[in-house]
């Protein structure tokens, strides 16, 4: 997954053609015609729902894909800005915000160099997106900074779990196939180590199966809750 620097700062409704941070277009088209399915058969929405369940204010939303978070906000949310820097994605996103019923704003750029102020969102949100970001730490303190204090991050991310044979083939397929063929993503990470390591306030969060029914599969070990930039 090639990674460039991404200097627009414009968004897509702005019609500047940016620089691609993120270019994976096979896994993209594959992601758009899997996901919208997964919604109800893999118990996605229903999950959408509860992560950003009372949710308020101005919103960022990292890696948005193409949009499937949007029809699940609040109508509190006062404004959504969705990152996203993979170019096919980021045009069903921008189709997604029309349809949306809160204002979203789509716009390209990566997790580690947000193109946004600082302190600027009352919360931030990120689905099944840490597996795929380049750089963790630089991406979860990008978030530091762009979160007011005491602003709040909502998760739903899969990470590294169950038995010794499952974190073995995690392992394996992180350091294999896996990356080049999902996107960039990595199955046996540890999203809420991470969130605690950059300096966030793990909040309520719990441990759960996606889909809960069934074998487990390597990215079925999801965490889902809220974490805290510290008001000091
Ligand atoms: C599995 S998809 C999840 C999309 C969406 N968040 C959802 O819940 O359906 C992972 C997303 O992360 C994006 N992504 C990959 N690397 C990224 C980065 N460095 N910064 C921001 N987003 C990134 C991908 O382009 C893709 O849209």
């Amino acid at each position: 997954m090639p990674f460039r620097s991404d200097r627009s700062v414009r968004t897509a409704r702005s019609g500047t053609v940016p620089h691609d941070a993120v270019h994976h277009p096979v896994f993209a088209r594959y992601y758009a015609r899997f996901s919208a399915g997964a919604e109800r058969r893999m118990g996605l929405g229903a999950l959408r729902d509860r992560m950003l369940a009372g949710l308020s204010g101005r919103v960022i939303e990292i890696g948005a894909g193409n949009g499937l978070n949007f029809a699940h906000y609040p109508s509190a949310v006062s404004e959504v800005v969705a990152i996203e820097p993979e170019r096919y994605l980021r045009q069903l996103a921008v189709e997604a915000a029309l349809r949306s019923e809160v204002p979203v704003d789509v716009a390209p750029g990566a997790a580690e160099a947000l193109p946004v102020k600082s302190e600027a969102f009352d919360a931030a949100v990120l689905s099944l997106v840490l597996c795929s970001v380049r750089d963790v730490p630089r991406a979860l303190g990008e978030l530091q900074r762009v979160l007011r204090p005491g602003g709040q991050v909502r998760f739903l991310e899969h990470g590294r779990g169950g038995g010794r044979v499952m974190t073995f083939t995690q392992r394996a397929m992180d350091r294999t196939v896996w990356p080049a063929l999902s996107g960039g993503c990595h199955v046996s990470r540890e999203p809420v180590a991470a969130l605690r390591a950059a300096g966030f306030t793990l909040g309520p969060y719990r441990r759960l199966l996606v889909p809960e029914h069934g074998p487990p599969l390597p990215s079925s070990y999801c965490a889902l809750g809220t974490a805290w930039r510290p008001v000091q």
